[in-house]
């Protein structure tokens, strides 16, 4: 979720790409830099700095900056801390080219191998250096062909913008799997990774698509799709600034939401291994011999990331036979947690990286030994960089408060490490297999909950007045009950409950009337005929009642009309597919409720106080 900008035109001022990139700013940063043909020297030169924008701005306010084209990027890291040395633009080894980038290169590292062993020498530590090094080997005084070349040979997603002082008065962009656009200005054209960067310069664009690589200059534009230049089509963007920088969407929950089908799969991107029925996580190859002496493992997280570690427990007991506790990081740091050194290891989950609350444990295993593992989204981020070793989420910056892409993602996150833990142990090769191939199938799952979008939001239009709500879940799903709970309390300020269907007997079930609906997550799975039990009882005692369970089961029909049907998937991985129609159900009621959905009173997006 990098942001880049680029323009080569008749205006010799860099300087307005400056303004273009602080409206990316919104997509994450860590990090920013330029680069521009300057027309004094007749070279590349090249800005950075860490940290956001302004800085890179305050930097560039002292020098005088003449010439075209030129190139932005602010940095949402991905491989490599969020460094200046690792702050785009990049550049080969004869600071000739330069180049921004947006994606994963995924084969890089056997690419920077083969470029070392050609004399080439990196500066950073991202995967994208590679490309403008192989950029400047198959550079042979066309710089479209040296692109082209190079991308041929690359593996992974990009969207990117290239200048080089071999071909003043020209600006190179490319396409797969990252968005980036051609603004078409009167003095010149512009690149951008979103159209909110463009829009105070053109409302005209043209949207490259995957696989497509442009050349641009001053007057034009040409634009090669599978071996051949097409005709460019021209829209024009109604958007204003802000509907921009959301996508056409009328809030960032609403994007998040409707992102997850590619951020699970920039989630699982690389590191599923069909064949072999495992899983290769970078981060945890360092201490993988100690994790196959681990007996006991301890999960510590907040909100919605602690009921990720909940679905966490039973995936990891169930399929790799470790027993697991998971405990909230603000209880956890004030018990005298009992750890054995040699077998424990400590899993902390945090979005952002920086909740003191998971902080606090952490440090306590550290100070005793333990290795401490982070599954987080912020590179570089305090638990990130604290833990032993990790998984990267590479969700992108979610900006919403409420957590939505963050635990999809989470939840993806912990398929996939329990793969790799149960392959390590007594795993087989067919189940290992079997869970692989059903993490790669969740983008097309979960886009088919999200195309029920509109029946979703008749329930929540349905519901919305009712004072209160019951979610209830068993087994995988009991977590997601609590945090369907969680969702409309916090986006729409009902009141709700979390329990697990079995505990209903126990106390709660006296609360249930007309005027009490329960929101049940019933999907086919080992518990469903024990969940039609509990919910026949809320029946009987007239609590309505909307249901979500598996596409093609007709047996709900009598307890409900209200049904919300997921697709069918293992049942460890149904938590991932049926939280999505509690998330887009909390939305919409908190939208009909007239309240700032991506800002709910009284609360942060990342909790940095105890
Ligand atoms: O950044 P983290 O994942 O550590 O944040 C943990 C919680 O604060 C967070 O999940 C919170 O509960 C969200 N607002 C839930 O939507």
């Amino acid at each position: 979720m990098c942001g880049i900008i680029g323009y080569v035109g008749h205006k010799n001022d860099p300087r307005i790409g400056l303004d273009a990139l602080k409206r990316l700013e919104y997509r994450g940063y860590d990090s920013a830099g330029m680069a521009y043909y300057n027309s004094k020297t007749k070279k590349i030169t090249a800005n950075k700095a860490v940290g956001r924008i302004s800085f890179l701005e305050n930097k560039l306010n002292a020098k005088k900056l003449e010439g075209s084209p030129f190139i932005y990027h602010t940095r949402w890291a991905t491989h490599g801390a969020p460094i200046q040395k690792n702050a785009h633009p990049h550049a080969d080894c004869t600071g000739n080219f330069y180049l921004a980038h947006n994606g994963i290169i995924e084969n890089y590292l056997q690419l920077r191998d083969w470029l070392k062993n050609k004399g080439h020498s990196f500066k950073s530590e991202t995967d994208t250096e590679v490309l403008v090094h192989l950029i400047e080997h198959n550079f042979k005084g066309d710089l479209f062909n040296a692109v082209k070349v190079s991308l041929a040979r690359v593996t992974g997603t990009y969207g990117i913008a290239v200048i080089s002082s071999k071909a003043p008065g020209e600006l190179i962009a490319a396409r797969l799997g990252s968005p980036l656009l051609i603004g078409v200005a009167k003095d010149g054209h512009f690149v951008a990774s979103d159209p909110a960067g463009i829009l105070a310069h053109t409302k005209k664009v043209v949207y490259l698509e995957d696989g497509e690589i442009a050349k641009l200059n001053a007057d034009e534009m040409h634009i090669l799709n599978k071996n051949t230049f097409k005709e460019p089509e021209v829209e024009e963007i109604e958007w204003n600034l802000e509907e921009a920088q959301k996508g056409g969407y009328p809030h960032f929950m609403l994007k998040e939401i409707m992102e997850q089908p590619s951020s699970i799969r920039e989630t699982f991107r690389g590191r599923l291994i069909l064949r072999d029925g495992n899983v290769k996580l970078g981060g945890l190859e360092l201490v993988q011999e100690k994790l196959k002496q681990i007996k006991k493992l301890h999960i510590i997280a907040c909100g919605t990331a602690y009921y990720a570690g909940m679905v966490g427990k039973y995936m990891l007991e169930e399929y790799a036979g470790i027993p697991t506790e998971v405990e909230l990081g603000s209880e956890f740091r004030y018990r005298k947690p009992i750890f054995d050194k040699k077998d424990s290891a400590v899993i902390c989950i945090s979005q952002s990286g920086e909740t003191a609350d998971t902080i606090a444990p952490l440090k306590e295993a550290k100070n005793r030994g333990v290795l401490t593992l982070g599954i987080v989204n912020v590179v570089g981020s305090t638990i990130a960089r604290e833990t032993d070793a990790g998984v990267y989420n590479h969700a992108g910056p979610e900006i919403g408060v409420a957590s939505t892409k963050a635990l999809t993602s989470q939840l993806t996150a912990l398929a996939m490490l329990t793969v790799f833990l149960g392959r390590q142990r007594q795993m087989s090769h067919t189940m290992g297999k079997r869970i692989v191939e059903e993490i790669e199938k969740l983008p097309k799952l979960v886009e088919s909950v999200l195309a029920e979008k509109e029946k979703i939001k008749k329930f929540a239009r349905k519901y919305k007045n009712y004072p209160n709500m019951l979610y209830l879940g068993r087994k995988y799903n009991y977590p997601i009950a609590l945090e369907g709970a969680l969702k409309v309390k916090e986006i729409s300020y009902m009141h709700a409950e979390g329990y697990a269907g079995g505990e209903m007997k126990h106390g709660p079930i006296a609360l249930i009337e007309e005027s009490f609906p329960t929101m049940a997550i019933m999907p086919k799975d080992s518990v469903y005929e024990k969940m039609v039990s509990n919910i026949e009882e809320l029946k009987a005692r007239s609590g309505p009642i909307i249901a979500v369970t598996t596409r093609g089961n007709k047996s709900v029909g009598h307890l409900s009309k209200d049904v919300i049907y997921i697709p069918k998937t293992l049942e460890m991985l149904t938590p991932i597919i049926s939280v999505i129609p509690l998330q887009l159900f909390a939305y919409y009621v908190g939208v009909f409720r007239g309240l700032n959905v991506d800002k709910p009173r009284n609360l942060a997006k990342s909790v940095t106080v105890e």
